[in-house]
């Protein structure tokens, strides 16, 4: 696991979406797995930037979502689907129906859940898969005590999860309880993780997952069991990172970097 700081939000955000980029050019065909969140916005906001300034190319890729609420439809402004359209893929040219997130409207959540990690498998498996974390500690939406092995199903959220984004919603109680998510065992499976976590209110939840012990009770945790993880950090969300200094020196020392200092 590599974690790197950057000085400022933007700077985090930047080399994200650069190492995202550069994936991309490497292998076109790749396969995303993507996250929503506030976080994220400005990660996308930076691809459909090089999408339309240095014509970066998205017409082979494909992308899955972690998560989905349910009961929203995709035309639902609160709903996934309809962020993902809005923030991303509306502002790049990956083909629309090489794009999936889980269905918030299936009648059969078991299925649903099944369904979407044989999708998952189907496509090769996810190449690159971008994650948040919430402030419980969740990546997708597994919430504590979510097993470590656990695959895509339907889940119930916890009330720091409705504390942390119903204020998205118009109507706060309009927030559903209950989601799709990739499981933390599906996220696994993924070849590379890439972890982006900003601003002060994190520090605390991602010195837990990053150095904490490895728990069920911090999802985020899960990085540490995947051997091609990357976490980067702004200077507000990393304050509390034990060996900071540490990640400063690899960071500089490592060649892998060189290109990204
Ligand atoms: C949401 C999403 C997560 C995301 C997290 C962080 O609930 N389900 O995938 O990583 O919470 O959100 P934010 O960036 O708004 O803090």
């Amino acid at each position: 696991m590599d974690v790197i700081v950057r000085a400022t939000t933007q700077d985090a955000v930047k080399l994200t979406a650069r190492l995202m980029a550069d994936e991309l050019r490497k292998q076109p065909d790749m396969v995303f797995g993507l996250a929503t969140g506030r976080t994220m916005e400005a990660v996308y906001a930076e691809l459909a930037r090089m999408h339309r300034e240095e014509g970066l190319n998205f017409t082979h890729a494909k992308s899955f979502n972690l998560d989905e609420y349910i009961g929203l439809a995709g035309d639902d402004v609160n709903s996934y689907r309809y962020y993902m359209n809005k923030h991303l893929f509306n502002n790049i040219n990956i083909r629309p129906e090489n794009t999936f997130l889980p269905d918030g409207t299936a009648a059969n959540p078991d299925r649903e859940g099944r369904r979407y990690d044989e999708a998952i498998n189907n496509a090769g498996g996810v190449t690159l898969q971008l994650l948040g974390i919430g402030r419980d500690g969740h990546i997708g939406f597994n919430e504590p005590g979510s097993s470590l092995r656990s695959r895509t199903r339907a889940v119930c959220l916890t009330p720091e999860t409705y504390e942390q984004n119903s204020p998205l919603f118009a109507r706060r109680e309009d927030m559903p309880m209950r989601a799709f998510t990739m499981g933390v065992g599906t996220i696994l499976e993924s070849q590379k993780i890439l972890m982006l976590v900003t601003g002060d209110e994190k520090a605390e939840i991602l010195a837990a997952a990053v150095e904490g012990p490895l728990t069920a009770m911090v999802s985020g945790s899960a990085v540490q069991l995947h051997n091609d993880a990357v976490v980067i950090v702004d200077e507000a969300a990393g304050r509390l990172l034990k060996h900071r200094a540490y990640y400063d020196f690899s960071f500089q020392a490592d060649p892998r970097w060189a290109a990204y200092r």
